[in-house]
């Protein structure tokens, strides 16, 4: 089968292409609850609000309520959202690509951790390309957590129950504010915000669980909305923690620059899980973090200068004729490759048919 490559080598072939880059603007968002029930609004936001320290995160790791990854959920949710919106509006949403924020999180990623093998599936359907994980292949290729690795994940979930409310604060009861340490963690809650924004030339939605707010989303504020991403990260004691930290936050920023969310909120905790301190980065600082520190693990300006070649020439490699439409494309990227490739399969469209039905219509 016809197989097309993105060259990860020389770098300078993509370094100075100054990418104009837009602001991403969220048009709609949406829901799942604590049964993964779907909602179209914001009702399982969550609000910022410091958390109590020193806190233990191991706490209630055996209740924890977990959602079960080994189901593919495809891009459901987002298709839902997607055609809600546009019947709500009559506006057809046009872009050239659509995806989860994780998808975009990688690429972005790939030229500075050259070891994260990815596959992905696309497939065009009226001019816009739908990208989704390839979930048989992360389920394949990623290795069973044991308890510790359980555990560290759950950190994660922890921190997240700790540092937010399910109200604004003064809704909510000082006995509530205090007693969070024992909140039943849940992570099939999302909120999910879908933004438009775009790489050069390439027109792009994006959909992405965003962890909190740090006041209020009012329908009428201004977007960007004042969102928070959470995240735990191990207190640097060493000079080797202080690198992996460096490196950590490329991602970090990937993730939240994507969507436009504007502060994240590190919870720093010692290897035992105890919750130490938090702090506050502005996303669009994170890129300066790693410059001033002459260490040279990353570049925020090259990660988008890299991702606007991919997707450039992505929308070559999946000619926009007729007899594409509906085809699936796999792009794979392994470690060791010279570049990330894009192959057609003779597996059937992902999108759902409500989505499909909805288009034609
Ligand atoms: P941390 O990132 O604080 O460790 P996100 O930060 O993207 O909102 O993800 C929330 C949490 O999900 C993470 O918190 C982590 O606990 C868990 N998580 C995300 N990706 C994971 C992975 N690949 N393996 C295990 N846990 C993961
Ligand atoms: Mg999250
Ligand atoms: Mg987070």
């Amino acid at each position: 089968m016809a197989t097309s490559q993105f060259p990860l080598h020389p770098q300078s072939r993509y370094a100075n292409l100054n990418s104009a880059i837009r602001q991403p603007t969220e048009f709609t968002c949406f829901s799942y609850d604590n049964t993964r029930r779907y909602h179209s609004d914001d009702s399982s936001l969550r609000y910022y609000y410091t958390p109590h320290l020193p806190a233990d995160l191991n706490r209630g790791f055996d209740e924890f309520e977990k959602h079960d990854d080994t189901i593919d959920e495809h891009l459901d949710g987002l298709l839902r959202a997607l055609e809600e919106y546009e019947r709500t509006t009559g506006e057809i949403v046009k872009a050239d690509v659509v995806t989860w924020r994780g998808m975009l999180t990688k690429i972005m990623s790939l030229p500075f951790d050259l070891r994260n093998s990815f596959e992905m599936n696309a497939t065009r359907f009226q001019d816009t390309i739908f990208i989704e994980e390839h979930h048989p292949f992360k389920m394949s290729s990623q290795r069973p957590l044991d308890r510790r690795g359980k555990l560290m994940s759950f950190w994660g979930y922890k921190f997240e129950t700790l540092a937010t409310l399910s109200q604004t604060w003064d809704d909510t009861p000082r006995s509530v504010i205090e007693g969070r340490g024992n909140e039943v963690v849940n992570n099939e809650a999302q909120f999910c915000s879908i933004v438009k924004t775009g790489f050069a030339d390439v027109k792009v939605v994006i959909a992405g669980e965003v962890d909190a707010i740090w006041d209020e989303r009012r329908p009428d504020s201004p977007t960007p909305h004042n969102y928070v991403e959470l995240k735990t990260s191990k207190r640097p004691t060493s000079e080797r923690d202080d690198i992996n930290f460096e490196r950590k936050l490329q991602r970090i920023w990937a993730q939240s620059f994507l969507l436009g969310v504007p502060r994240v909120m590190v919870g720093f905790r010692d290897n035992d899980g105890t919750l130490l301190s938090v702090e506050e980065f502005f996303t669009r600082d994170i890129p300066k973090i790693a410059k001033r520190s002459g260490r040279n693990l990353w570049d925020g300006k090259y990660s988008i200068d890299f991702t606007t070649a991919l997707l450039q020439w992505l929308k070559a490699a999946i000619p926009s004729v007729e007899e594409t439409e509906g085809v699936v494309w796999r792009i794979r990227y392994r470690e060791g490759m010279p570049g990330v490739e894009v192959e057609r399969t003779d597996e059937k469209s992902f999108l759902t048919q409500s989505f499909i039905d909805w288009r034609k219509s």
